[in-house]
């Protein structure tokens, strides 16, 4: 039997391993406790619809043609600039946004508004702005609407100056959706006195393509939404398979088409060709988004892509390397078992050779985190095919648990895999706090507890700076 060695473990999880242990025993079984642990903490199982349209969260913002639908996200490489997005409805309006510091003067950049059809959906202006030659660390007050018919203000603080040992906190959500569960998904993640600063977004935003036609006013509501976080702190979008929204039944044969005109993304700073995959930097951290719904075969530019990114990244300077995808390689879940294997197949290799140190994931509407495995040896013809300890390999986390329309999955696979150390059908959010170029401290928060209460916690060492500790 393959024997996982285990790697900052948290206190908890070693706990309640010996207990089991110590009841196996008592009880006179004869097994081990061969994965990690299977939390069976499930208050709610039942399916939570969409919030009604008439919500006050989904509510217009007075007004005419007032700017709705605000978020923001990083908007170059370094994090000296960010791009702003809004959405007006009666009229484009103004695309300028006015930005200014405490002390500072005012000053203005000017933006573009696109819009497009989806069947017999017509969309709003939808505004995109980017600000440039941003101080770091500094606190921005925004204005969006200038020069129009209404106008809102909003604030955001740009992330510090890239380096090893700056410290920064993200929050990790996906598979959000618009139901009450999403909703008390955003509030504790708002709540959290870990006090995230940027999202990292794994993917499945609206749950829109679930309505008939995939009625895209249901992108418009989850915008309002989601703006009282997007408008104040970056979200970093990754594409999900809800954001694919083909469906050529309609005449919608153009994949990813609301997404990719409501949510702009920084792919040209990272010479990235396409906005489904690309890289930012952030304080100590070096982010990679890939797609699992573009080509990713030899030869692909995802691919391509990729292989050079991974080599440009200079861990002295942003130590924690960090990649996000939307369906996960490791998933003991019965729920899209296996969907991420080919991209698994191919990516792997890679991911080891560079020492990624986190791979986050969704799709899984459930919560699970790896040991540190790899499963890079296999061949056709020599037919070995499990997972192995691995110290050079990432820790994989599904965190697809936002809370969507679609429900929890509670099926596993039994026993517990080896490599999977802690899993738990609950929806939630997790918060990851990098303290230096050697530890980040993570937090998995589910939902139905208070604030403060955290369901799995562990310190990550960096594969680079803190290797063998
Ligand atoms: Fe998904």
């Amino acid at each position: 039997m393959m024997k996982i060695r285990r790697r900052a473990v948290d206190p908890a999880v070693m706990i309640s391993c010996c207990y089991f242990l110590l009841v196996v025993i008592i009880i006179g079984g004869a097994d081990f406790c061969n994965g990690g642990v299977t939390s069976r903490f499930v208050r709610r199982l039942q399916e939570s619809p969409d919030m009604p349209l008439d919500s006050d969260v989904f509510r217009v913002p007075p007004g005419y043609n007032a700017p709705q639908q605000v978020h923001i996200t990083q908007g170059d490489h370094e994090g000296k600039a960010m791009i702003v997005s809004w959405v007006t409805m009666e009229e484009p309006g103004s695309s300028t946004v006015t930005f200014w510091t405490q002390t500072g003067k005012k000053k203005s950049a000017n933006g573009r508004a696109t819009s497009y059809h989806y069947y017999t959906y017509r969309s709003g202006y939808i505004h995109h702005c980017t600000l440039r030659r941003l101080e770091h660390s500094t606190k921005y007050y925004y204005e969006v609407g200038t020069g129009g018919n209404t106008t809102r203000q909003f604030w955001f603080k740009t992330p510090p100056e890239v380096g090893p040992d700056v410290p920064f906190t993200f929050g990790l959500i996906a598979d959000l959706g618009q139901t009450h569960d999403s909703n008390d998904t955003l509030t504790h993640y708002e709540n959290n006195p870990m006090g995230g600063q940027t999202v990292l977004f794994a993917g499945d935003l609206s749950y829109a393509d679930r309505y008939p036609n995939h009625d895209n006013v249901r992108w418009d509501t989850w915008g309002r939404f989601v703006e009282r976080s997007t408008a104040y702190q970056p979200w970093i979008w990754v594409t999900g398979n809800h954001e694919i929204d083909y469906a050529p039944e309609i005449g919608e044969t153009e994949p990813f088409k609301p997404f990719t005109h409501r949510y702009h993304v920084p792919h040209k700073a990272s010479n990235s060709t396409s906005p489904h995959w690309y890289s930012v930097k952030i304080a100590s951290a070096y982010v990679i988004v890939l797609s699992s719904y573009s080509a990713y075969g030899k030869y692909t530019p995802q691919t391509q892509w990729l292989q050079k990114e991974l080599s440009n990244v200079d861990r002295s300077e942003t130590p924690w390397l960090i990649v996000l995808m939307h369906s996960p390689w490791y998933n003991s879940y019965d729920h899209h078992y296996m969907e991420g294997e080919t991209m698994r197949v191919m990516y792997e290799p890679l991911l080891v050779q560079y020492r990624v140190d986190l791979v986050f994931a969704g799709h899984v509407h459930a919560y699970e985190r790896s040991e540190r495995v790899s499963n890079i040896a296999y061949r056709i013809v020599s037919g070995g095919c499990r997972p192995v300890e691995d110290d050079n390999a990432p820790v994989y986390i599904t965190i697809g648990d936002g809370g969507n329309s679609e429900g929890l999955v509670t099926d596993m696979t039994e026993p517990q895999p080896e490599y999977s150390a802690y899993r738990e059908a609950s929806f939630g959010h997790a918060t990851l706090s990098i303290k230096n170029r050697t530890h980040a401290f993570y937090n998995w928060h589910r939902n139905q507890d208070g604030y403060n209460v955290v369901a799995d916690s562990v310190w990550f060492h960096n594969r680079i700076w803190l290797l063998n500790d």
